[in-house]
């Protein structure tokens, strides 16, 4: 084993700080040996130093002089290390290490023990990537414990969240996993695998029939102040589905529309303004999404393929309406769980859910109806085996209980401090010394974190091999091939 250097100073039981003989890397791991444990930590800071270059000299033609004396003899590197537990159990022992403890580069046998081999050969895991301190290991999530304890994948724009989606649901679906992508922007509108994994494509289509009341309020844009608005709009759809159901057939919202011009008759004339606000509030809707209302598709359990990635492709909807859509899949995909493990009739198997966006769909300062949904399936969705990915590059804008809900955390680059602390806070797992790390890290660099990982492991993510569009534009081809550069502008001014 190849010692990198000897523990000086006061220890804690966490915490040790190392004179280095070569320089350690960020997020390497290291063993050490005392209270008879073979102990893991992770190199977390870096110091070098000078014996006699202090910072209290404050003339520059001193430190020349020194320098010319000393020639680098005086500096020093040190490694700061976080204690993370005994390689067998991960317990952290009761005593601190002694300094003058030999500090050992971690044996790859050690690490790949630790991050889960065993895991990859008995599928029982995916890999996300590789330790940025030793790319010869593998680092493999356990697959229950990241769908029954949720997940948050947070990083600024263009760090690869959406890279990560695209590997964690590749190899998910390769281990006979479902998947379903809430995708907001048709980001994964031509998703294919490498790995031959079926992808199956979910029309943004809606069929009333199947919509709670409070979805059809938000996607008809009633606001929730509006009561009596709400109040004639309850009361014609209740007995529009009625009508409905009796006869099996027409079109539901022109029954309710129809319901509601009779009440506009029989109403009070206090009453009628906010009759035909309703009124006018169906047929807008229907202008603007006629082309989606399709009163013959089946209920989202019956469209969930397993062993496949659905892609709900919600890019040509607005935000409410995006909001209604997905708050629909998620009730019925948690109700449908509940009925199977109730009555044994439902939806047959587990599923794993990644909202892409998810400050908007889950914002920290509004009520929608995806965000109470998330909150249904944080707390409970573990015993029924519905799981959460969060994904967003705003995670401030996040609600915090939804965020802090999520056990697991994968965080690429992100550097805003703000955006840090509110991390932090919503992740007891996040040390300040990984925290420091978030702002440094290159594009596909993530800190993992949380019960689907037995230590936190600095990951460099690998490259989704399959198909995938929405990576970084190539701006500049596309203004050369829109053919504005030749020509210059009298071209453009005679069209
Ligand atoms: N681990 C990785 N290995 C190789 N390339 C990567 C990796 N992660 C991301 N990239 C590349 O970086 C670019 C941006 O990645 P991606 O689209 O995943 O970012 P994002 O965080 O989802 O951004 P946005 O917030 O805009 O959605 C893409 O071109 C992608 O291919
Ligand atoms: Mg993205």
């Amino acid at each position: 084993m190849e010692v990198l250097g000897y523990v000086v100073g006061e220890t804690t039981v966490s915490r040790a700080v190392f004179v280095s003989k070569s320089t350690p890397r960020r997020g390497q791991y290291v063993e050490l040996f005392y209270d008879g444990k073979n102990v893991l930590g992770m190199v977390q800071g870096l110091i070098h130093g000078s014996v006699s270059l202090t910072e209290d000299i404050h003339d520059a033609s001193v430190v020349e002089k020194i320098k010319s004396l000393e020639k680098g003899a005086d500096r020093y590197l040190k490694g700061v290390v976080t204690i993370l537990g005994d390689v067998e159990t991960l317990r952290v022992p009761d005593v601190p290490p002694p300094p003058g403890t030999e500090v050992y580069r971690a044996r790859r046998s050690t690490l790949s023990k630790i991050f889960g081999e065993d895991l990859g050969r008995t599928g029982r895991g995916v890999r996300l990537g590789v330790l940025i301190s030793d790319s010869s290991v593998p680092v493999y999530l356990d697959v229950n414990r990241m769908v029954s304890r949720h997940l948050a994948i947070l990083a600024v724009t263009g760090a690869g969240k959406s890279n990560t989606v695209a590997v964690l649901a590749e190899r998910i679906v390769g281990i006979g996993g479902c998947v379903v992508i809430c995708d907001m922007h048709s980001e994964y509108a031509d998703l294919s695998f490498s790995n031959g994994g079926k992808v199956h494509f979910l029309a943004p289509r809606m069929n009333p029939v199947n919509m709670s009341v409070a979805e059809m309020l938000r996607l008809l844009r009633i606001d929730r102040g509006a009561h009596k608005q709400e109040r004639y709009f309850r009361k014609a759809w209740r007995e529009a589905l009625d009508a409905f159901r009796s006869s099996g057939s027409g079109e539901l919202l022109e029954l309710v529309r129809r319901n509601l011009e009779r009440m506009l008759d029989e109403a009070p004339r206090g009453d009628r303004g906010s009759i035909q606000g309703v009124i006018n509030k169906i047929e807008d809707f229907v202008d603007r999404y006629g082309d989606l209302i399709d009163y013959g598709l089946p209920d989202v359990v019956e469209q969930l393929r397993p062993r496949a990635a659905n892609v709900l492709d919600l890019g040509s909807l607005d935000e409410e309406a995006a909001d209604a859509v997905v708050s629909h899949y998620l009730r019925r995909i948690l109700q449908a769980r509940k009925d199977k493990a109730r009555t044994g009739v439902g939806l047959d198997f587990p599923v794993f859910v990644f909202l892409e966006e998810a400050h908007i769909l889950a914002p920290k300062d509004r009520q929608t109806l995806s965000k109470y949904w998330i909150g249904r399936i944080a707390r409970e969705g573990r015993k029924f085996g519905v799981g959460m990915c969060l994904v967003s590059q705003r995670p401030k804008a996040l609600d915090p209980d939804s965020l802090s809900q999520t056990n697991n955390k994968i965080i690429l680059r992100l550097v805003e401090p703000s955006d840090l602390r509110y991390v932090q806070q919503a992740s007891e797992l996040l040390s300040e010394d990984l925290l420091q790390q978030l702002p440094s890290l290159n594009v596909g660099e993530a800190v993992v974190l949380g019960l689907m990982v037995k230590v936190p492991a600095l990951v460099r993510i690998d490259g989704f091999a399959g198909h995938k569009g929405g990576g970084d534009p190539d701006i500049v081809s596309e203004w050369r091939e829109g053919g504005v550069v030749e020509g210059g502008d009298e071209d453009l001014l005679e069209v």
